[in-house]
Formats: C-alpha cells, sequence, structure tokens
C-alpha cells in the first residue's frame, strides 16, 4: 500500500486532531471525514480518542461503532463473529422479493453458519404475502455468534413481520451427520448459507493478489472466514439431502465452488449461479425439478 503523503496528513491535522488516525484505513481526507462524522453521530464525546485510535490499528469501524446497516435492519457487530457484507445483503434481498412476489405459504427456512443472525432476520422482516407463515432457524457452531443472533433477535423486536414469521436460533455443527433430528423443525422447504469458503492459500496472501484485507485477517474470526469446499459438501450431505428440501441458495466466493456442488448432486436438481452487482459469481442455487421451488431458477445468472 503506498505510504500517506505527509501533506495530506497536516491538511487532515488543521481540519481536526481526531482525523489523521483515520487517514491509514480511508486514504482520503474526504473518507476520512465521513468516518469522523459516523464516529461523532453515533458514540459519546469521550469515546472518540478512544475510536480514532482503534481505527488507526485498523480495527473494522463496525466493531468500533458496534453494528453495521444491513437492509432496514441493524445488526448489533461484536469481535468474534463476523460482519455482514453488502454481497449477503444483496443476495438475501432478491431471494426475500422471489418469494414474496411468487406467494409460497408456509415455508420452513434453515441458515446454516448464521453467524449474527442477519441473513434470517432480514428474510423475517422481508417475507410478506398474504396468509403466509415462515419459520425461519438459524445455527451456528460458535456460541459466539449464537448469542449475537440472540441479541439481534431481541433488539430487532418490533419489525413489522414478527406475528407471523417467526425465528430461532441455535448451536449446531454442518459437519454433523445427524444435525437434521437436532433442529427444532418438522421438515425443511429451503437451505441458505454463507458458509466459510476462502481457502487457506488465499486467506494468506497479500490483498493485491487476490488475499484477504489486513483487518480482516486481524480482527475477523478465522471460523467464518477458511474453508472452501468441504462446508458445501456438508451442507448438501447432512442438511439439504437428508431433510428432502427442496432447494438451497449458498453464498460462493469461487466458480470451482459452484461446479463442485453440482457434481454433489443428481439429475433430479437444477443447478445455477447468481452473481453480484460488482460481476463476482457470488451465489450458488439448487432447486428440486418439478416443485414450487423452481422459482429459484429466477435467480440464476446461468443454469449448468
Ligand atoms: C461467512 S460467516 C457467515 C455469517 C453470517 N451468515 C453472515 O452472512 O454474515 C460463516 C459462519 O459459519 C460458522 N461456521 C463455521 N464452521 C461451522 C460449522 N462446522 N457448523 C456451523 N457453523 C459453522 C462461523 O462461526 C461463521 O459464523
Amino acid at each position: 500500500m503506498p505510504r500517506l503523503d505527509g501533506k495530506v496528513v497536516r491538511q487532515a491535522k488543521k481540519i481536526s486532531a481526531l482525523l489523521p488516525p483515520l487517514l491509514p484505513a480511508n486514504r482520503s481526507i474526504e473518507r476520512a471525514l465521513l468516518e469522523l462524522k459516523w464516529i461523532k453521530d453515533e458514540l459519546p464525546k469521550d469515546q472518540w480518542h478512544s475510536a480514532v485510535n482503534r481505527r488507526l490499528k485498523l480495527e473494522p469501524l463496525q466493531y468500533i461503532l458496534g453494528n453495521q446497516p444491513f437492509g432496514d435492519l441493524n445488526i448489533i457487530c461484536e469481535q468474534g463473529v463476523l460482519i455482514p457484507r453488502w454481497e449477503t445483503e444483496e443476495w438475501c434481498t432478491r431471494l426475500a422479493d422471489l418469494i414474496s412476489e411468487n406467494a409460497c405459504k408456509r415455508l420452513v427456512i434453515v441458515d446454516a453458519c448464521t453467524g449474527s443472525g442477519c441473513i434470517p432476520l432480514y428474510l423475517r422482516d422481508n417475507l410478506a404475502s398474504a396468509d403466509t407463515i415462515y419459520n425461519i432457524c438459524g445455527f451456528d457452531i460458535s456460541k459466539e455468534a449464537i448469542h449475537l443472533a440472540h441479541r439481534n433477535l431481541l433488539s430487532n423486536r418490533h419489525r413489522k413481520f414478527e406475528e407471523s414469521n417467526r425465528v430461532s436460533f441455535q448451536i449446531a455443527d454442518i459437519s454433523d451427520a445427524n444435525i437434521v433430528c437436532k433442529l427444532p423443525v418438522h421438515k425443511i422447504d429451503l437451505v441458505t448459507a454463507n458458509p466459510p469458503y476462502i481457502p487457506l492459500s488465499d486467506y494468506k496472501k497479500p490483498v493485491i493478489r487476490g488475499g484477504v484485507e489486513k483487518s480482516v485477517r486481524q480482527y475477523e474470526p478465522q471460523l467464518a472466514l477458511i474453508g472452501d469446499v468441504d462446508p458445501y459438501k456438508q451442507l448438501l450431505c447432512n442438511l439439504v439431502k437428508p431433510s428432502q428440501a427442496r432447494g438451497f441458495i449458498f453464498e460462493v466466493g469461487y466458480y470451482k465452488q459452484v461446479d463442485f456442488v453440482r457434481k454433489l448432486l443428481d439429475r433430479s436438481w437444477a443447478v445455477g449461479y447468481m452473481n453480484d452487482s460488482a460481476g463476482r459469481v457470488r451465489c450458488v442455487v439448487g432447486w428440486k425439478l418439478d416443485t414450487d421451488l423452481d422459482i429459484l431458477e429466477r435467480l440464476c445468472d446461468a443454469i449448468i
């Protein structure tokens, strides 16, 4: 990363003594000013100094402010649990719109690797159509994640569809072959997941060679990030197939993960993928042929 120009640092100091510590993470005075505004808007004055010094060490702003918007939810963020990303929010929005437009009644949805709980809570608030009931269960192997998901459930209580759409969270492990009997649902229609998918070799690379940002490596949990193809096999073999779910949508980081999923399913399944708005492959989507969930095809940029 190029070093910061001394002139920029002096200019920032003239505006506010709180601004220079924000420059390494932001690289420009305009962006640093925006962060300073958020810090001043969201934190009491006696925390501003410590906030900019934490940011100087590249700690993500979401951990410092304690939250991240996800649609119209405000998701509480804490070290130890992954910060929700815009890419995830984007596919959740598209999924919720699709289900709502098609009035799929009484769906049971399981969100594996739920982290902060952002996906179930977003779906609960945005799946809306007449006479529908959605039961959404999120699970994660991490105690910290499930604790935070429960806090997010409580802090987003006032939402509009709380009466008809139910959410629950629990600890469970996708590598457990008996996981389906341990979930509080009788049948599963749709499985969603944003599993850990970054291969260890990429996790270790510098960002300019396609690796992970230093602040992510330093502050976000490895358990949430490092994975590659194994989690997809566990999701299919331990959850989707034994539960007889009719559809799934899994976030991916690489095309090879889409291909891997296709190869694990027989031809009673259709599989496609969805790109994000930055043009990168973002989800692998699957549905049982000749069922109501073949509407998932509409999320796909291509079928494989
Ligand atoms: C990429 S994060 C996704 C978090 C959240 N769904 C989101 O989109 O922000 C992956 C999550 O998978 C969880 N995880 C890792 N291994 C797991 C396993 N074997 N079983 C269940 N969850 C696991 C991690 O704790 C982490 O919360």
